[in-house]
């Protein structure tokens, strides 16, 4: 909801602080993405943005920008794609950007999106109007929340962001057969697409079946940025070690997610390879590893996105559960005519009941067609 009335001059400064926060996709998880322009008279005094969890916020930024231009921020405006933070405590490695906004004199702060985490949720705003100052919330509102999904969706559902990326056939399949090593479905441009996917995601999950029957790396090669955290849910620990996920360059980046009883010596066997062996408590007569708790589990060490590449049994259990915000399926020109589905068993009997994803997308990559979409059904 807009608290004011904007001009093209504020949009256009909002929009210059979304360029800028972006710049840090991929770095400052679990910290959300920000930017912060400084201006006044219509003219851009200093900018900033959040360049990686434990550097200084983007305001702070901003105002370091505005010094070393030898200006002076009193009496400027502010504009920041997320409220500004209100608290210490001792996890976090900044002081609060409300205080630095106070002491320099700022007129008036425009902010993209309310800071939904539970020690600001508008007491940034408040803290502001008592010293004084103007505050003008929701400009490019709709830019900011999509900027942010993943720490806005942890902030309210309590569990990282799932991205479901899903590479099918023209009739639906993701492969001829579930055990077998088969060439790629989709070309070289996909493949660079879901590289820069990779980087902006803090973990890759995939599913025993696809750890086995692909031999995956689930890294970073085709794009420029870091590898995300590799997941692999695996009940019983029985991925051979053997398999790639095991002996890249940073072990420690695969993590098996298991059943509790899996067994002290193959978890040993796992570590022995640097890379972590993670047993969950599962319900009896569970089947697989829950998703809720998954999420959990990797929510509880930082993680805040997840991208979830596979195979069929995993993206049926996620969408089962309704366990997913957003949809990228990268259609190919062929045709199987069998082989593995994307989904079952999800039990829809109509297609007046089928799941309808909402925002949708679609472009050209290569030689596919990106299908993009988000869960609309998730109410927070
Ligand atoms: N084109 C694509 O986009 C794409 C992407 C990935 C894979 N694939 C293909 O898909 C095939 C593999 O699919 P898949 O369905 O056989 O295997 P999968 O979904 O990769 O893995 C399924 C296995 O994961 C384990 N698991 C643990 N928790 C689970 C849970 N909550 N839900 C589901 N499974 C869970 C189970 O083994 P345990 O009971 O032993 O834990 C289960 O058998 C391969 O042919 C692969 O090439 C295609």
């Amino acid at each position: 909801m807009h608290s004011g009335v904007f001009s093209e001059f504020d949009r256009a400064c909002m929009k210059r602080a979304l360029t800028l926060a972006r710049r840090g996709a991929g770095k400052t998880s679990p910290n959300p993405l920000v930017g912060a322009v400084i201006a006044r008279g219509g003219r851009v005094l200093g900018e900033g943005w959040h360049k990686r969890c434990g550097d200084l916020h983007a305001e702070a930024q901003a105002f370091e920008a505005v010094f070393s231009a030898g200006e002076n921020p009193a009496g400027a405006d502010l504009y920041c794609t997320l409220e500004p933070c209100c608290f210490t405590s001792p996890e976090k490695h900044q002081p609060p950007c409300t205080g630095l906004i106070i002491k320099n004199r700022i007129r008036r702060v425009v902010i993209a999106n309310t800071d939904p985490h539970p020690r600001v949720n508008g007491k940034g705003g408040l803290a502001l109007r008592k010293a004084g100052i103007t505050v003008e919330t929701g400009l490019l509102a709709e830019e900011g929340e999509e900027l942010n999904r993943a720490f806005f969706t942890f902030q309210r559902l309590g569990r990282p962001f799932v991205h479901l990326k899903i590479a099918q056939t023209l009739d639906g399949r993701i492969a001829a057969g579930s055990s077998v090593r088969d060439c790629r479905i989709t070309d070289e441009a996909a493949h660079r697409s879901v590289h820069r996917m990779r980087a902006r995601h803090d973990a890759v999950l995939i599913g025993r079946g696809t750890a086995l029957a692909d031999d995956p790396e689930l890294t970073v090669r085709l794009a420029r940025g870091r590898n995300p955290v590799r997941v692999v849910l695996d009940s019983r620990l029985s991925l051979p070690l053997t398999a790639k996920l095991f002996n890249l360059p940073d072990p420690e980046k695969t993590l098996i997610l298991c059943a509790a009883g899996a067994g002290v010596k193959r978890i040993k066997a796992v570590q022995n390879t640097g890379a972590e062996a993670l047993p969950l408590e599962i319900p009896a007569g569970a089947r697989g590893l829950p998703p809720a708790a998954v999420l959990s589990a990797l929510g509880a060490r930082g993680i805040r996105s997840v991208l979830v590449e596979g195979g069929e049994k995993i993206f049926s259990s996620f969408l089962r559960e309704g366990l997913w915000d957003s949809l990228s399926v990268f259609i190919a020109p062929l045709i199987l005519g069998g082989g593995v589905p994307c989904v079952s068993g999800l039990g829809i009997d109509s297609v007046a009941k089928a799941l309808r994803p909402g925002g949708v997308k679609i472009q050209k990559i290569g030689n596919q067609i990106l299908f993009e979409g988000k869960n609309v059904y998730r109410n927070y």
